[in-house]
C-alpha cells in the first residue's frame, strides 16, 4: 500500500549507514510502489556536494545493495526525489535556510528527521531543527542506535531531543526489531494456540539467545573500543529478544502496547552486580585466528593504535527475569565478533519428560529454535522412533519450516520495514525512552561490576566458539549451548 508523501531528511547522508542501509531501503520501497513522486529525500552532511554528485553516490550504494535485484529503470524514477543539501549541524550558522528552503513548502506532510549520525549530535541537531522552526506536529525524527553509552548520557539526550520532539514523535530504532523473523516471533507466540499454554516455567527449562557475528571491526574500531559487546549488542538487540520472547500477550499491536509489555520484562530482569558477575558473565576478545581458511588479526592487532584494550568482543550472561512466569528459568544471552559463522538464534528449551520410558539421552527434549539469520526459519525439535526392527529407539529431529523454502519473495530489509513505519506514525516497533533507560540501568549495574573486579576479557581465538568460559557457564549448570543442526 503506498504512503502518503513525505519528506525525509538524512543527517548523515553521505555516511556508511546511509549508503549501506537508508538508501538502499528507500530505492526498494520505491521499487515496491510504495513511495509516491511527490515524495523527497534530502541528504545532508558537511562535506560540499552538488545533487548530481549525492545522486551518483547514492546509485552506486543502492546498485551495490541490490544485487541481482538492480532495476536502472526504476532508479531514474527514484533519482528525482533526491537531493542534497550542505549542512555542518555542529555549527551554530550552519546553513539551515538551505534545508528550509528544500522543504518548508509542505508542513502539513509527514516530515522524517533521520539522524545517521553520531549521537553527540542529537541534541543539537534537534535544537538547531527547533529553533529554525523546521519541527511541525506532523515531523519525526529518529534516532539511531547507541542511544548514549550509559543511563545518565541516554537520560541527557532523551531530554534534550524531548524538549523540541513530543514523545510520539521519537523513533528510536532498534533494526533487530524492523527483521522477519523477529516479527514472526511475535505471530509464532501469538498467533498459535499451540505455544502459549506452555510458554512458562512450568513446562521450560531454559532460553539461549545466541547472535554470533564472523566478522571482525569492519573499520568501526573507535566506536567500538568505546562500546564493546554488551553496549554494542546486548542493551539494544539482545535485551529487544529477549523482551519479545518473555513478555506477556499484548493487548493490540499498535502503539504502546507491545512497548508496554517489554519494559515490564525490563523492569523484572535481576540486576547483576558484585561478585554475581563474575559467576554468571563471561567477557572474551579474541586474538589472531582464522576465518574460514584465511588468518585474521586479533582484537588488538585490529586497533592498530598500540593500546591495550580491555574491551570485550564477546559477552555471555546468564540472566533472570523475577516475575511469576519466568522465575527460575535462566535466560542465557551471548554474542561475539569473530565466530565461526554469522548466525542467530532464540532457543527455547522444555524441560524433560517427567519420567522416561525408553532410557532416552539427555538431548530427548522438546527444542523450539527460531532461526533469525540466515536460512531463516523455526525448528522444533521432537523425538521419534528410529526405523528399524532393533527395539524402540528414541531420536530427535527438527520438524522444519524453512522460510527460503515456504516463500520465494524477497525479504526486505529491517531498515525497509521501519522506515515505512517511521512515515505512517507508527510506533510499536520503536523504543519508548522508559524501556532505552531501562535497559541501560541494568546494563549500567553489570559494567560497575566489571569495572569493580577489574579481571581481564578472557581471550578466545578468532574463529573459535568464544571464551571456555561461556561454555563453562552452561556445564556448570548441565547444560550446553545449542549448536545448531
Ligand atoms: C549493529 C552493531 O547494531 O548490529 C554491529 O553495531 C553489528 O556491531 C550489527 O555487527 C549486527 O546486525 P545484523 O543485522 O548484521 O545482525
Amino acid at each position: 500500500i503506498p504512503v502518503d508523501p513525505f519528506d525525509i531528511v538524512i543527517f548523515g547522508g553521505t555516511g556508511d549507514l546511509s549508503r549501506r542501509k537508508l538508501l538502499p531501503a528507500l530505492y526498494h520501497r520505491w521499487v515496491d510502489g510504495q513511495i509516491s513522486e511527490t515524495s523527497r529525500i534530502v541528504g545532508t552532511a558537511r562535506s560540499e556536494m552538488t545533487t548530481k554528485a549525492y545522486r551518483a553516490m547514492a546509485k552506486e550504494a543502492c546498485e551495490t545493495a541490490s544485487g541481482a535485484n538492480w532495476d536502472a529503470t526504476a532508479w531514474k524514477g527514484f533519482e528525482r526525489l533526491i537531493e542534497y543539501v550542505s549542512i555542518d549541524a555542529t555549527a551554530p550558522d550552519g546553513d539551515w535556510p538551505a534545508l528550509k528552503a528544500s522543504i518548508a513548502d509542505a508542513p502539513e506532510r509527514p516530515c522524517v528527521f533521520y539522524l545517521a549520525t553520531s549521537p553527540r549530535l542529537y541534541v543539537s541537531i534537534s535544537e538547531a531543527l527547533g529553533r529554525e522552526g523546521l519541527v511541525t506536529p506532523q515531523s519525526r525524527v529518529v534516532l539511531e542506535k547507541p542511544i548514549g553509552t550509559d543511563l545518565e548520557s541516554a537520560r541527557e539526550i532523551n531530554n534534550g531531543v524531548g524538549a523540541v520532539f513530543a514523545e510520539r514523535q521519537i523513533f528510536r530504532i532498534d533494526h533487530y526489531l524492523g527483521k522477519e523473523t523477529v516479527q514472526n516471533l511475535l505471530v509464532l507466540r501469538f498467533a498459535n494456540i499451540l505455544f502459549e499454554p506452555i510458554w512458562s516455567r512450568n513446562y521450560i527449562d531454559h532460553v539461549q539467545i545466541t547472535v554470533a557475528e564472523d566478522l571482525g571491526l569492519e573499520g568501526r574500531a573507535d566506536y567500538y573500543d568505546k562500546s564493546g559487546a554488551l553496549r554494542d549488542m546486548v542493551q539494544n538487540h539482545m535485551l529487544q529478544l529477549l523482551c519479545l520472547t518473555a513478555m506477556e500477550p499484548p493487548n493490540h499491536l499498535d502503539d504502546d502496547d507491545i512497548r508496554t509489555e517489554k519494559i515490564k520484562v525490563l523492569n523484572a530482569l535481576t540486576p547483576i552486580t558484585g561478585e554475581a558477575a563474575k559467576r554468571i558473565t563471561v567477557r572474551g576478545q579474541y586474538k589472531a585466528g582464522v576465518r574460514g581458511s584465511e588468518p585474521v588479526k586479533g582484537y588488538l592487532d585490529e586497533l592498530s593504535n598500540g593500546h591495550n584494550s580491555q574491551t570485550e568482543t564477546f559477552v555471555a550472561i546468564k540472566a533472570s527475569i523475577d516475575n511469576w512466569r519466568w522465575a527460575g528459568v535462566p535466560f542465557y544471552l551471548r554474542t561475539g565478533k569473530r565466530l565461526p559463522s554469522r548466525h542467530s538464534d532464540i532457543v527455547i528449551q522444555f524441560r524433560p519428560t517427567p519420567y522416561s520410558l525408553f532410557g532416552a539421552g539427555n538431548d530427548a527434549v522438546n527444542r523450539l529454535v527460531i532461526r533469525l539469520q540466515p536460512d531463516e526459519g523455526v525448528r522444533l525439535y521432537v523425538q521419534i522412533k528410529e526405523p528399524g526392527p532393533g527395539g524402540l529407539r528414541v531420536k530427535s529431529l527438527p520438524l522444519n519450516l524453512s522460510y527460503a523454502e515456504s516463500f520465494t519473495v524477497r525479504y526486505p530489509d529491517a531498515y525497509e520495514r521501519l522506515l515505512m513505519d517511521v512515515v505512517r506514525g507508527n510506533l510499536s516497533l520503536f523504543m519508548r525512552r522508559d524501556e532505552v533507560e531501562a535497559a541501560w540501568a541494568w546494563v549500567d549495574g553489570l559494567i560497575d561490576a566489571w569495572e569493580q573486579s577489574g579481571e581481564a576479557p578472557e581471550v578466545y581465538a578468532a574463529g573459535s566458539t568464544g571464551p571456555l568460559a561461556a561454555a563453562m557457564l552452561m556445564d556448570r549448570d548441565g547444560r550446553e549451548w545449542y549448536q545448531g543442526a
